[in-house]
């Protein structure tokens, strides 16, 4: 079969950008350890906030702990249109891992001058850690349309 060469160029840089992408993913779940939450990170959508199973049905002060000096990890549970907790207070240079979950619909979590942005979905805890070495407050937002007061979901965390 005749294949113009043009065409065979394309063809083979097509297939070149696939290999490309496949091997980028291949070294972001194998170097870096980027992958889909497992089945341990399930949770019960209707009840995560009450039956005490986890941190997210603790009083809203107690979700944000400091494992060890300037390593701190927070419970945040994003329902129709709030954050719990919304303020967040760390000191500078601390190291931060979020579990965060819905107990509703769909939310996003996308924190501000960091490369942290997840997406929220009910009945799954998504774990993201960052570092936050500024001194400054951090915005944290919605980023995924929830309802009508969707855009007044949001929260801070305040580095200090
Ligand atoms: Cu929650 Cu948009």
């Amino acid at each position: 079969m005749h294949i113009h060469p043009t065409e065979r160029r394309y063809i083979l840089f097509s297939g070149g950008l696939i290999l490309a992408f496949a091997v980028a993913i291949l070294i972001s779940s194998v170097a870096y350890g980027i992958q889909v939450p497992g089945q341990e990170m399930r949770v019960d959508p209707r009840t995560v906030a009450t039956d005490g199973t986890t941190p997210f049905s603790l009083p809203e002060e107690e979700r944000v702990r400091e494992l060890a000096p300037g390593e701190y990890e927070a419970y945040v549970l994003a329902k129709t249109w709030a954050f719990e907790p919304r303020d967040i207070s760390i000191p500078a240079g601390s190291t931060i891992t979020f579990y965060v979950t819905s107990q509703d619909v769909m939310h996003g979590f996308k924190l501000q001058k960091t490369n942290m942005n997840i997406m929220i979905l009910p009945g799954q805890v998504s774990r993201v850690t960052v570092t936050l070495d500024e001194p400054g407050t951090y915005d944290f937002i919605c980023h995924e349309y929830c309802g009508i007061a969707h855009h007044t979901m949001y929260g801070q965390v305040i580095v200090e």
